[in-house]
């Protein structure tokens, strides 16, 4: 959800203005995606790279997520949608992880959409860390090294395994790069981008993106039928 700091220049406000107008589309786009019998929607709000920003944006981001959370754990609870979090989130200030802990378990039994936030996120690390509890699993001699982990058996040291593959990504502010989300789940999702900055990004742009979408001839690396 890119161009938040674009909006809020734009607009003559500081950046954090920027990220709270984000945080209201997030509400929207829950509310489209529900609507739309989406299963699974995966939000990149905080990558690990995005640690570099001022202290300032920094803390002013995690104060908003916590805000997000406690706003909107009753609401997803009464839509039936379950929040969990991916990322290395044992980063993150200790009031927000047991906010996070809380809302997950509350939300634990919602068999609905699946919100997914993506919190000091970044897909190399994600990857890095699934093979270093590989290799602890075979220094504890939980997996046998004699039979390493073909993709699927890796997969299983991923934050959220059991999330199918995203069949689309959306990527707004007309930025064309994965910057460093789901490496491994993206391998065959389909991309769409819009110039629209992430405050912006109204139905019209989420009803264009699924069209697109439904066009597309996903062949997975087979041959045309
Ligand atoms: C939001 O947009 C991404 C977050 C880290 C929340 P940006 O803050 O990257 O906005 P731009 O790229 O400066 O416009
Ligand atoms: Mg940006």
């Amino acid at each position: 959800m890119d161009g938040n700091g674009r909006w809020a220049s734009a607009h003559g406000l500081v950046r954090l203005a920027g990220h709270r107008a984000g945080a209201r589309t997030v509400e929207r786009v829950v509310d489209w995606c529900r609507d739309a019998c989406i299963g699974y929607l995966t939000i990149y709000a905080f990558s690990t790279e995005n640690w570099s920003r001022s202290k300032a944006e920094v803390s002013g981001l995690m104060k908003l997520m916590g805000l997000m959370l406690r706003e909107k754990s009753g609401a997803f609870l009464k839509s039936n949608v379950r929040l969990r979090v991916v990322g290395r989130r044992s980063d993150l200030p200790l009031s927000l992880q047991r906010q996070i802990a809380s809302v997950e378990e509350k939300t634990a039994a919602c068999d609905g959409m699946q919100l997914l936030i993506a919190v000091s996120y970044g897909g190399r690390a994600e990857i890095a860390e699934a093979a270093r509890r590989y290799a602890c699993d075979v220094r504890d001699g939980r997996a046998d090294a004699s039979a390493p982990p073909d993709d699927d058996a890796f997969r299983r040291y991923l934050y959220a395994p059991d999330v199918p593959d995203p069949d689309l990504i959306i990527r707004t502010s007309g930025e064309f790069r994965l910057s460093n989300f789901l490496l491994w789940q993206s391998a065959y999702a389909e991309f769409w981008t819009t110039p629209v900055l992430w405050p912006d990004f109204a139905k019209a742009d989420f009803d264009a993106a699924l069209e697109a979408y439904a066009t597309r001839d996903r062949r997975m690396g087979g041959r045309r039928a």
